[in-house]
C-alpha cells in the first residue's frame, strides 16, 4: 500500500460517506471511517479489511485530535481526507428557530473549520496532503424553507474557496464536493420529489472517478448542476420568480 492510498472519512456511517469508503477499500485503499455512531462504524467495517473505525463528535475538537493521533498510530499515515459529516433538517418560515441554525452550522460548518484545524497542521509538517469537503449545490443560492442547511452550506463553499489557493502554496489539495439529491438518512426527511435524485452508490462513482483530476469542483449529477449553475448568475428578480412556486407545492427545496 503505498502514501497515495490512505483516506479518513468524517461522515461515513451512512449515505455517501458510507458508499465512498467501501468503494475506496475495494479499490485497495485503506479508510478510517469517523462518525457519532460507533455500532454502524463497527457493522460497516466488519465488512471489510480495508475499513477502520474511528468514532468522534465534528463539533468536538478533542474528539478528533484522538481520532487522527489514532488513526497515524494505526495506520502510518493520512493523505486524503474528506470532510463530508452533515446534518439537515427543513424549516418553514413557521417553524423558525434559532437553534436549528446552531445545531446546522456547528455540524456543517464550524465542523469543517474543526477538521481543517485537526489535519492542516498534520498535513503542512509532510509539505502534502488532499481534503474535500461536501458542500451542497443548496448552498449556491437561498432557496425557501431550509434556510439553515442553505446558510451552512453556502459558508462551507465560500469557506473552501477562501482557503484554495493559499492551501495550494503549501502543496495542499483543497476540493468542494457540491452534490444533488442523494438518495440517504438525510433527504428520507423530504415529502417532496426530489429532482435528478442518485443513489448514494452513484454519487460514491462520481466522487471516485473525480480523485485523480484537479479540478477544484466535483458536482453531480450533471444536468442538475447544470441548472443550479445557471440559477446562480440569474439576477434576483428572475431567480425569485423562478423559485416562487416553491412556496406553493414545497418542491424546490434542496438538500
Ligand atoms: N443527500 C443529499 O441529497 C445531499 C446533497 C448535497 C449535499 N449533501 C451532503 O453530503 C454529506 C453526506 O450526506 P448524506 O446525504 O450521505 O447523509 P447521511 O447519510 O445522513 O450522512 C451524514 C453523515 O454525517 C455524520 N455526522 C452527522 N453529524 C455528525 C457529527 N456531529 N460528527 C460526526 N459525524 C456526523 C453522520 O453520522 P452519525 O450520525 O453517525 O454521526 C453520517 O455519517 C453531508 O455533508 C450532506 O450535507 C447531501
Amino acid at each position: 500500500m503505498d502514501n497515495k492510498n490512505t483516506a479518513w472519512i468524517i461522515g461515513a456511517s451512512s449515505g455517501i460517506g458510507k458508499c465512498l469508503a467501501e468503494l475506496l477499500a475495494k479499490n485497495g485503499w485503506q479508510v478510517a471511517i469517523s462518525s457519532r455512531n460507533q455500532n454502524a462504524l463497527d457493522d460497516i467495517a466488519n465488512d471489510h479489511p480495508n475499513l477502520f473505525p474511528f468514532s468522534l463528535d465534528i463539533t468536538d475538537k478533542e474528539s478528533l485530535a484522538k481520532a487522527r493521533d489514532a488513526i497515524i498510530q494505526e495506520l502510518g499515515f493520512i493523505n486524503t481526507l474528506f470532510l463530508n459529516a452533515g446534518d439537515y433538517t427543513p424549516m418553514p418560515l413557521d417553524e423558525f428557530d434559532p437553534a436549528l441554525f446552531e445545531q446546522l452550522i456547528s455540524i456543517n460548518y464550524l465542523g469543517v473549520v474543526n477538521g481543517l484545524d485537526t489535519i492542516l497542521p498534520y498535513m503542512q509538517s509532510k509539505n502534502s496532503g488532499e481534503i474535500y469537503i461536501t458542500a451542497s449545490l443548496a448552498g449556491y443560492r437561498g432557496l425557501p424553507k431550509s434556510a439553515p442547511y442553505n446558510a451552512s452550506k453556502a459558508a462551507v463553499i465560500s469557506l473552501t474557496e477562501s482557503l484554495h489557493l493559499e492551501l495550494k502554496q503549501q502543496n495542499i489539495t483543497l476540493r468542494l464536493i457540491n452534490p444533488g439529491f442523494v438518495k440517504s438518512p438525510l433527504t428520507d426527511k423530504n415529502d417532496f420529489k426530489m429532482p435528478f435524485m442518485i443513489s448514494p452508490e452513484k454519487a460514491a462513482e462520481y466522487i471516485f472517478k473525480e480523485l485523480p483530476k484537479s479540478n477544484f469542483e466535483i458536482t453531480f449529477p450533471k444536468r442538475f448542476s447544470y441548472i443550479m449553475k445557471t440559477f446562480r448568475v440569474l439576477p434576483y428578480k428572475l431567480y425569485f420568480a423562478l423559485t416562487k412556486s416553491s412556496l406553493k407545492t414545497n418542491q424546490v427545496k434542496e438538500a
